[in-house]
């Protein structure tokens, strides 16, 4: 599958100094066009794997490949790379330092050389995909929680990556926050961007993937969102539970209320219109 993957991880090894080996011979793609749900209990190495696939920590044995092409750790190589992959860390004080909104998201781009209507133009188009564009001049110290997240995601957008990777992006978010990420990042798929998020919920995975990802000690377990999310051994080796989607599939099937082959509910609107299909006639 190497020469349809985006992203190929083959053989990647990766230990901090001093510390345990994190990830051991893994193989790890990223296709394009698919939106990835990466899962796994604390420690699992979701981050590191996050961090090997963006270039910011390189694998003590074996290779990234772009399309095929390995990647090279030097000036020029790294610069490639970031621009086809852009990394949101979970908390954006770690990632967060200009003075202001526009500042911070224009730094990307003064980095890759470009002209200054050019930035002008990333920057603005970023702060609008984000929805932010009312905040361009707002100190970043005077941002909400959500609104600092916001800023940085839109700090990675205005790179315009080919694979927009997110570390927990919905951890610290109320539900409204969640739901307006998850619609921006709708936002961003349909515009071509390839999304990968690392999460601990498996209900948003299975309502916002179409491909899951569970890290485990044996390696990475990846298919389709539904079918991964239904394999209760793999969920229990990474430490998580059934979806509540995918139960509610089982009890339809067991009561004789959905066909064997149909698509369970990812949301309970889907779960309702099931309902209705099944309702008896009045
Ligand atoms: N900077 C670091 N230095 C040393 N060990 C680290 C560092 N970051 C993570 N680790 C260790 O690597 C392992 C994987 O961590 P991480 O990739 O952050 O997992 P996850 O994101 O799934 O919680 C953990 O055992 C963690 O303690
Ligand atoms: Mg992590």
């Amino acid at each position: 599958m190497t020469e349809s993957a985006l992203l190929a991880l083959r053989g990647a090894s990766f230990a901090y100094e001093d510390g345990p080996v994190v990830l051991d011979d893994l193989d790890f793609d990223v296709h394009e066009g698919r939106a990835l749900a990466l899962l796994g209990r604390n420690g699992s190495g979701k981050t590191t794997l996050m961090r090997l696939l963006s270039g910011g920590l390189r694998p003590r044995a074996g290779t990234l490949a772009v399309e095929g092409r390995p990647v090279a750790y030097d000036r020029k190589g790294l610069t490639r790379l970031r621009t086809t992959v852009q990394l949101v860390v979970q908390d954006p004080d770690d990632q967060l330092f200009a003075a202001s909104v526009a500042q911070d998201v224009s730094f990307g781009p003064l980095n890759l050389g470009l002209s200054d209507a050019e930035v002008r133009a990333r920057v603005a188009e970023a702060l609008a995909a984000l929805d932010i564009t009312a905040l361009a001049d707002r100190p970043t110290h005077l941002l909400s929680y959500g609104q600092r997240k916001r800023t940085t995601i839109a700090g990675a957008v205005a790179m315009r990556p080919r694979v927009l990777i997110l570390d927990e992006p919905t951890a610290g978010l109320d539900p409204d926050g969640q739901e307006r990420l998850l619609a921006t990042l709708d936002g961003l798929r349909a515009t071509g961007t390839t999304v990968v998020m690392a999460t601990h919920d498996v209900d948003l995975a299975l309502r916002w993937a179409d491909d899951a990802a569970l890290l485990t000690p044996s390696g990475a377990h990846t298919g389709p969102t539904a079918v991964v999310l239904a394999r209760t051994d793999l969920l229990q080796r990474a430490g998580l539970r059934l979806p509540w989607g995918v139960a509610a599939a089982r009890l339809l099937r067991t009561q004789g209320l959905l066909d064997e082959t149909a698509e369970g509910p990812r949301t309970a609107e889907d779960l309702a219109a099931l309902a209705v299909g099944v309702a008896p006639p009045r």
